[in-house]
């Protein structure tokens, strides 16, 4: 979790730099069962506090773009009880209790086919969607506790995803590239990553990993069916005052392939599936222009931030990220970032020289209690794990969203701002004990929150360990962000595991899935951990947290070789704590149109002046509160286009040229207005359109209604 704002500008734009690296054969036999699918799991776009930035201010007012749970079948042809299901979904990080609902439904489902080995609940780590579903305590502290609404879109929208891809099985082959992605991260701590040794940092040309990792599901015939690819770098693009739900740079990398291979489907409703998965994210950023301080009248305006500790005139409220479309908006930004992984995809996509992945699907997957958890180094030496801790640099945050949390404010009884924070804070976390202090040494302790536990637990303290292995290719499904050097290290040392217990070759390629499952924060190296920053401070079970890791997912290597013999140990699964959940957040009480009017109708409408591309459409109507129908797999809006004197649904609210605003404009009456736009992308046919909206109102007495707005119509020229 991290945040950024970026205010003054300096002229840059990125060019794209994409060096094709890969090497290898073309696929030739099909021995897998293939299946994609697609869900929509947006939940509340309005009134509820959004995921990643933690920033009690950022509520969300409306929709940018609908958040996506994209799900991936690997099954062996021969033996199909082999298989993995990987979710890609598109929120800040997996989650414990949205993963057992989900495991728990699909389980019923599907009994002995999927289960909790097997299925991978992966977040794209992006910061704009609609937040209030974690389990823990800490992550619910700006969305006034948790929100049930959030966690059930997630869980319903993601269990229509694997029904479709369950559906969509085939036989197909599958096949492995990679290339070389630039300007599309930067390290933010680079710091910390000096802090590595010299001959390591020596063996990488760069601070950051720049390869996007492509895996191509084709049918039988060879005809791509979509693609799951890895590639490190932070969902931070928009800023952390966009209050309209979006996907961030990877939700709009997917739109924008899945729209190049459909163009004429509306988003969601795609075949072709493309995922863009999160990677050893921990240190990147998407803000690739650098941190810069945003200074009015210092001397120090617009220079880059302190190095060491990202500070302006020592504070670090001041220090900001800038992405490639600084000059123009976020919005931009997060295009480029987008459109660079897109390409890097469609690279890999294209190339004749991907290898071929061949042998067996496996899946492995304990739990392990990391506070306390005892291990032994390679150098012989045994150390253990802490209970959870965040340091006081978590803090101060990041050039991405300096001062995450508002701790100081909130906690200011003279005038509290965070109501969720209040309650809560009675059940402040206990001070450290000795042993704690010592173990989670040299981070100095803000928050001893693997010893809060009230109301219920603040941090996980038993978190999922998992691998995934389609032949060759092993994916390492991490609960949480590691750093670009823990995420080689750990790669490093499960593919030489892999290969010197001899259950790969050297082909064997692993990759890095995350934040996954259960959300538990950074991971460090511990060298890095000794500067603490943001990173260091957030690497919440001590020095030893990356090493525990490696140690843990090297051992479980054997449990995905060929032949598999007895079940690893596990600790117990984490205790349920969802039903324990506080939450502030009050429902609809009732939506009324003003007097002498209607729901849907329009306040401000279109204009009769034709309109060129480049300009954007807008109307406004008379709203109803869209907590009351979140239409899943529907929209709130269409952009309509007159065809043959038909009319034609031409964009919906998940198109990025559309937006899909609402504002209570009287608490006290009900009365509220919904705010529809529409940019209009170069290449719009000329014609003649109109935008509607969707809408449901929720009576004092009564259930719940739609109703339909629509504007004029309005040319196109
Ligand atoms: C967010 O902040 C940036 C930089 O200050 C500003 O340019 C932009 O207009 C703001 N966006 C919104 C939606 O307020
Ligand atoms: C990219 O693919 C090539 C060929 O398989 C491989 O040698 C290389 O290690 C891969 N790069 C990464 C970062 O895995
Ligand atoms: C699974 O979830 C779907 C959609 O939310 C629901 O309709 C169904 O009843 C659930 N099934 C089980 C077995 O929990
Ligand atoms: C997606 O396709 C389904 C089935 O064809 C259709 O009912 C639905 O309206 C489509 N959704 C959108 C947003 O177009
Ligand atoms: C792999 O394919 C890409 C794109 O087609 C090409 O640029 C690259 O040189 C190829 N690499 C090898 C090793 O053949
Ligand atoms: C970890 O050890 C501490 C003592 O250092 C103890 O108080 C705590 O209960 C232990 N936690 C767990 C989960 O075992
Ligand atoms: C093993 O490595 C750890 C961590 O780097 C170090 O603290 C310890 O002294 C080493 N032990 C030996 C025996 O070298
Ligand atoms: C509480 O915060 C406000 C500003 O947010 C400040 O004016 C006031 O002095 C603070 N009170 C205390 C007791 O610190
Ligand atoms: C609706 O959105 C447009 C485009 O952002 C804006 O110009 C207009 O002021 C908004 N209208 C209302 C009533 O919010
Ligand atoms: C909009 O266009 C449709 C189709 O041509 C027509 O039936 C309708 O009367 C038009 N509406 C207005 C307000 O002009």
């Amino acid at each position: 979790m991290t945040g950024f704002i970026l205010y003054y500008l300096t002229a840059f734009l990125a060019s794209s730099a994409v060096i094709p690296s890969n090497v290898g054969i073309q696929s030739v036999a099909g021995q897998y069962l293939l299946g994609l699918g697609i869900g929509d799991i947006t939940g509340p776009v309005v009134e509820t506090n959004m995921m990643g930035y933690a920033s009690l201010a950022q509520t969300d007012t409306g929709l940018h773009m609908r958040q996506r749970s994209r799900v991936f079948i690997v099954a062996e042809q021969d033996t199909p009880s082999n298989r993995i299901l990987f979710i890609n979904a598109d929120i800040a990080m997996g989650d414990t209790g949205v993963r057992r609902s989900i495991v728990s439904n699909v389980t019923a489902q599907f009994p002995g086919i999927y289960t909790n080995e097997n299925i991978a609940f992966v977040g794209t780590h992006q910061h704009s969607g609609v937040g209030g579903y974690l389990e823990n305590l800490l992550p619910q502290l700006t969305s006034l506790g948790y929100v049930a609404a959030t966690a059930d879109a997630i869980v319903q929208g993601t269990v229509l995803a694997v029904q479709r891809a369950h559906d969509s099985l085939a036989p197909g082959k599958l096949s492995l590239g990679n290339v070389t992605v630039l300007n599309a991260n930067i390290n933010r701590s680079p710091s910390a990553y000096l802090a590595n040794p010299a001959e390591e940092r020596a063996r990488y040309e760069f601070d950051q990993d720049k390869d996007l990792t492509l895996l191509r599901f084709d049918d039988n015939s060879g005809n791509a069916r979509g693609f799951l690819s890895f590639f490190a770098v932070h969902g931070t693009s928009l800023y952390e005052n966009n209050t309209l739900i979006s996907g961030d740079n990877k939700g709009m990398a997917a739109y924008l392939y899945e729209a190049m291979v459909e163009p004429d489907v509306m988003p969601g409703n795609t075949t072709f599936i493309a995922g863009f998965t999160q990677s050893n994210v921990g240190d990147t950023s998407p803000n690739t222009l650098g941190a810069f301080c945003e200074s009015p009248g210092e001397p120090y305006d617009g220079m880059p931030c302190d190095f060491d500790h990202s500070t302006c005139g020592g504070t670090v409220e001041q220090c900001h990220g800038r992405g490639p479309g600084f000059q123009i908006s976020d919005f931009a930004s997060n295009e480029i970032i987008a459109q660079l992984q897109m390409e890097g995809a469609q690279t890999v996509m294209d190339s004749t020289n991907r290898t071929s992945v061949t042998g067996a699907v496996r899946s492995v997957h304990v739990y392990l209690d990391m506070a306390n958890h005892t291990f032994t180094l390679p150098n012989g030496t045994s150390v253990q794990t802490c209970p959870a801790a965040m340091g006081f640099a978590f803090a101060g945050g990041t050039t991405d969203g300096p001062g995450a949390f508002d701790f100081i404010q909130g906690d200011n009884s003279s005038q509290p701002q965070n109501p969720f924070w209040e309650l809560v804070k009675n059940f402040v976390t206990p001070p450290p004990s000795a042993a704690q202090i010592a173990c989670q040494d040299p981070k100095p302790i803000l928050l001893n929150t693997g010893f809060a536990t009230l109301p219920y637990n603040w941090s996980p303290s038993t978190v999922d360990i998992q691998m995934l292995r389609v032949g060759q290719l092993v994916m390492l499904i991490m609960p949480g962000e590691l750093t670009t050097m823990s995420g080689r290290r750990i790669r490093e040392a499960v593919r030489a595991k892999l290969i010197s217990s001899g259950v790969l070759d050297n082909s064997a390629y692993v990759v890095i899935a995350g934040p996954a499952n259960t959300y538990a924060h950074y991971v460090a190296t511990l060298e890095e951990y000794g500067v603490q920053r943001y990173e260091g401070a957030s690497t919440i079970f001590g020095q030893y947290t990356l090493d525990a890791y490696i140690d843990k997912y090297s051992s479980l290597v054997p449990f995905i070789a060929d032949t598999v013999t007895g079940t690893p140990a596990s600790d117990a699964a984490p205790p349920e704590q969802t039903s324990k959940a506080i939450s502030l957040q009050s429902p609809v009480v009732f939506d009324a149109a003003p007097f002498g009017s209607h729901f849907g109708a329009v306040q401000t409408d279109v204009s009769s002046t034709p309109y060129e591309a480049g300009q954007t459409v807008f109307a406004t109507f008379v709203g109803a509160n869209p907590r009351n129908n979140l239409r899943l797999e529907g929209t709130f809006l269409s952009i309509d286009r007159l065809v043959s004197g038909q009319w034609q649904m031409f964009k919906s609210d998940s198109h990025p040229s559309t937006t899909y605003s609402w504002v209570q404009t009287s608490t006290i009456l009900g009365n509220s207005q919904v705010n529809i736009t529409w940019t209009i992308e170069s290449g719009t046919p000329s014609g003649t359109y109109r935008i509607r909206y969707f809408g449901d109102s929720k009576p004092l007495i009564g259930s719940i209604s739609s109703f339909t707005g629509q504007s004029s119509n309005f040319t196109v020229l």
